[in-house]
């Protein structure tokens, strides 16, 4: 069961004209392709793990957990601080923690789903009672700012839930996280990559990315996520009451939601305002559409992601 939602956002906002000044761009070339106006972007020496930080105490508190409760913090990034140690053993530390564990899991822009799904699992074997699952980005740190066919199109953000068990009138009642799939296909590598690393070039690199191929390939990779995990808990599109897609860009949100028959207004959009901040993405969104009482308790609610790898996933969840 998700027990609390929180998310943090830095303060500079960097809008679409001031990239302008930057780049060979326009707000009307950026909002026409991808819908996005403006973005987050950290400040120099707040890092990952800070805004892994601030999302967690907003997402225990919603819970009505302390740090103490927790024995499971999963940080879904592909921008760690550092190479090692992960980032999720500095949320650990930044929050007074001395038992429990916590470890990263970069599958980038589907990370968060694969933590949630993983985060389930170890919770469903008793390897833990309660988690933290954390998104957190400074994606920007990746970002070649003379690349106008990249650097438009992200943020940085962080969102963060706490799941533990469902207990038996939750389950009685059909709730908590009720099935997953998700897939992956190295051979895609290229399509979407950063062009460093500690065991390539010994640096960090920059987001390279064939834009149409990604394209391309998100709709269909998608919707067949959604389509499995619809399908193994035995709901159709028609049951789904919200869709909370990774937010890379209006056009492959749009085109998944039509592709579902899902009607607009079910569809949660915070791409606008957040561009693409990769892992971090969904639970922005889940924060937004649960604060603003879109999301209530019992609702049947579809999340989904794709991104670097390529890797995709969804997970349906009873709230
Ligand atoms: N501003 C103005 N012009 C631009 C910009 C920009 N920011 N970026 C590219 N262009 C230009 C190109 O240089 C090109 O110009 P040319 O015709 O003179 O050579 C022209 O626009 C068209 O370029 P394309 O790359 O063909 O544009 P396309 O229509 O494919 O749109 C886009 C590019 C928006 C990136 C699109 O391919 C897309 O949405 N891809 C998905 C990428 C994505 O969302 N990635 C996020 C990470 S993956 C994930 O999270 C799912």
């Amino acid at each position: 069961m998700i027990r609390g939602v929180g998310s943090y956002l830095p303060e500079k906002v960097l809008t679409n004209a001031e990239l302008a000044k930057l780049v060979d761009t326009s707000d009307e070339w950026i909002q026409q392709r991808v819908g996005i106006k403006e973005r987050h972007i950290a400040a120099e020496g707040e890092f990952t793990s800070d805004l892994a930080v601030a999302a967690a105490r907003k997402a225990m508190a919603a819970a009505g957990v302390t740090a103490d409760d927790i024995d499971l913090i999963i940080v879904a990034t592909t921008t760690p601080d550092y190479t090692f140690p992960s980032a999720a053993t500095l949320v650990q530390m930044k929050l007074g923690m001395h038992h429990g564990m916590a470890f990263d899991l970069q599958a980038v822009c589907s990370g968060f789903v694969y933590a949630v799904a993983t985060a389930d699992s170890y919770l469903k074997n008793g390897l833990a009672k309660r988690a933290l699952v954390i998104g957190a980005e400074t994606f920007s740190r990746l970002l070649d700012w003379t690349d106008r066919g990249t650097c438009v199109l992200f943020g940085d953000g962080a969102g963060a839930v706490v799941m533990d068990m469902a207990n038996d009138e939750e389950l009685a009642a059909g709730r908590g996280l009720l099935s997953s799939a998700l897939r992956s296909d190295g051979h895609h590598w290229e399509k979407l990559y950063v062009d460093g690393g500690p065991s390539t070039t010994g640096k960090t690199g920059f987001v390279r990315m064939q834009g149409a191929e990604v394209f391309r390939h998100a709709v269909g990779k998608i919707t067949d996520v959604v389509y499995s995990a619809l399908e193994q808990a035995n709901y159709t599109v028609a049951d789904l009451d919200w869709f909370v897609p990774h937010q890379a860009n209006k056009r492959i949100i749009d085109g998944a939601g039509a592709k579902l028959g899902l009607p607009p207004e079910k569809v949660v959009t915070t791409v606008d305002l957040h561009a693409n901040t990769s892992a971090a993405s969904v639970p922005l969104a889940l924060s937004v559409a649960v604060a603003d009482g879109r999301i209530k308790p019992g609702d049947l609610v579809m999340i989904e992601a794709m991104g670097g790898g390529f890797t995709w996933g969804a997970s349906l969840i009873r709230w």
